[in-house]
């Protein structure tokens, strides 16, 4: 049986960009196994403009009711939704930028994370709607913040995964990438062998 990776890249370096290194990285391992297949998704190159009212009044309407306008405007939520569904393992590049995910993959999420969709709403709190997929992180960092406080970028995303129902989340940080050039080269060494680790796995 094959597993189908849905890889999200989403740094503003587009292909200079470290995080990009590691997912160039998933991606030739991932090729080399003729059991997954990789569908690639750059949320800078087709980048989704702020949520709006606009689209949330678009997401509330019933298909059938919606103006063109609104039918365009579900479309983006309903196309990524597509795309997340049909797969497997949800794989995640991302750069820390001002200790935080960068803003076009925050516009990603909120396309995705759509009540009545990917989770609803129950008198004990949110319920994830997603069931039986699993999530790769591939972290790039300028400096050290895994397991510190000051670290606000990987529990948000577990939290957003965890919001749809994807618990089930590994996370690989290459960090350290701007404190000098042996730093560096150790980190993503070290990163290249934890993704050769989990594409063997897949
Ligand atoms: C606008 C901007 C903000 C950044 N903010 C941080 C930060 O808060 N913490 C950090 O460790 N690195 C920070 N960095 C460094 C990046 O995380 C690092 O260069 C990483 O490799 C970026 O991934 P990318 O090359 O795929 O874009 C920042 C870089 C940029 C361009």
């Amino acid at each position: 049986m094959s597993t189908r990776a849905l890889l999200v890249t989403s740094s503003v370096l587009g292909e200079n960009g470290q995080s990009i290194a590691l997912a160039n990285h998933f991606e030739s391992r991932a090729a080399a196994r003729d059991s997954v297949t990789v569908t690639k998704r750059d949320v800078v190159a087709n980048a989704l403009p702020h949520l709006d009212i606009a689209e949330l009044g678009a997401w509330q309407t019933p298909a059938d009711k919606r103006s063109d306008e609104q039918k365009a405007l579900a479309a983006q939520s309903d196309n990524l939704l597509e795309e997340l569904r049909a797969s497997d393992v949800l794989v995640i590049a991302v750069p820390m930028y001002n200790l935080g995910i960068p803003s076009q993959l925050k516009a990603w999420f909120d396309r995705v994370l759509r009540a009545g969709e990917t989770f609803r709403y129950t008198e004990n709190g949110p319920k994830g709607l997603i069931e039986g997929k699993r999530a790769i992180i591939l972290a790039a960092r300028g400096g050290m913040y895994a397991g510190t406080e000051m670290d606000s970028q990987t529990p948000h995303l577990k939290s957003m995964l965890g919001l749809m129902g994807i618990t089930d989340v590994e996370v690989v940080y290459a960090e350290g990438l701007n404190m000098g050039e042996a730093q560096r080269d150790a980190a993503l060494k070290e990163a290249f062998q934890a993704i050769d680790q989990l594409v063997e796995a897949l």
